[in-house]
């Protein structure tokens, strides 16, 4: 029987430098949209999925990610002294079981593959997920959990797969499918960052995963691969070399890339307009930008 995926890998130790200076002092997570940070979402996200332990890893510089999880008895006593029950209950989403979440420390930020690999002592002998906060996806049912529920299906390692942009696939960890339009497709073939003009198709790896704890002991034989980096879809593309399965997920659902500027621009007016006390000022003011720009035109 395969196990049950409990446990999720948050890989928050990056520099964040698209976001310079602001990362200079604010982790990249905890930039918000609208009035959430982008690891709340990201928390969410896994709980729907029914994850129990959440790990970070983490570098230095990036306490008020603790922080942000620890309880705020102050504050809670605040808001109740006030009777301002609805602020408390938002606050009280934050909080997080003693236990519940693991710190690690990735000392160098030697590539999303290695900030993985740190975590590999706490997953053991068990599957997991990986979740990168930047990348947010809005959906019916939350992304992670459509994935979980396939892979009970599958077995072998998952990635979160969305066509983009030919002109985009250098950015990406790009497959090669077998398998029709369906949304799991069988992977022959895994490349991080292609250089223009020679990826094998357009269908580009997203930060979600669901990995074996095989593909955890490929890093002990993994180099650095694009960029210099320990590249994490080459850990996951050992795997097929190996004769084992790799699936890629199309899921339901709108990712907005929030480690660019542009996407978290994108999401930040998808998320107010979803929000019944923002979306009709928010409508109207787009309205009329957009309009003075035309007429400017
Ligand atoms: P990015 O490629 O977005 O890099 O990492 P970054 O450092 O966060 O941001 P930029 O490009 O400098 O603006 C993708 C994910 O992998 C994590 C990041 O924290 C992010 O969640 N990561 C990356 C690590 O944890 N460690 C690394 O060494 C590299």
């Amino acid at each position: 029987m395969k196990k049950k995926v409990t446990k999720a890998i948050f890989p928050v130790a990056g520099l964040g430098t698209r976001f310079l200076p602001a990362t200079k002092s604010v982790p990249k997570e905890i930039m918000t949209l609208v009035d959430r940070p982008l690891i709340q979402y990201a928390i969410d996200e896994a709980r729907a999925a029914g994850i129990e332990d959440f790990i970070f890893v983490t570098s230095r510089g990036k306490t008020a990610l603790e922080d942000y999880f620890d309880l705020a008895p102050d504050l809670e006593a605040a808001l109740e002294g006030a009777g301002k029950t609805e602020l408390l209950d938002i606050l009280r989403t934050t909080n997080m079981d003693s236990g519940a979440i693991a710190y690690i420390r990735q000392h160098k930020p030697l590539g999303l593959g290695h900030a993985v690999s740190c975590a590999s002592k706490l997953i053991g002998n068990e599957p997991f997920a990986v979740i990168l906060p930047d990348d947010v996806i809005a959906a019916d049912k939350p992304c992670l959990q459509q994935m979980v529920e396939a892979y009970e299906e599958t077995g072998g390692a998952m990635v979160a797969a969305m066509e983009v942009a030919p002109e985009k696939t250098s950015s990406y960890g790009i497959l090669d499918v077998k398998g029709g339009d369906g949304p799991v497709v069988s992977v022959n073939r895994m490349v991080e960052k292609p250089k223009q003009g020679t990826a094998p198709s357009n269908l580009a790896v997203i930060g979600r995963y669901i990995l074996t704890p095989h593909v955890m002991q490929n890093f002990a034989h993994i180099t650095k691969g694009a960029g210099g980096e320990v590249q994490l879809t080459d850990a996951i593309a050992a795997e097929i070399s190996q004769g084992r399965d790799v699936f890629g997920f199309r899921f339901d659902g709108q990712r907005f890339d929030c480690g660019s500027k542009a996407g978290f621009l994108q999401a930040t007016v998808a998320f107010a307009l979803a929000r019944d006390e923002l979306r009709d000022d928010l409508y109207g003011y787009l309205t009329e930008m957009v309009s003075v720009d035309k007429a400017a035109q």
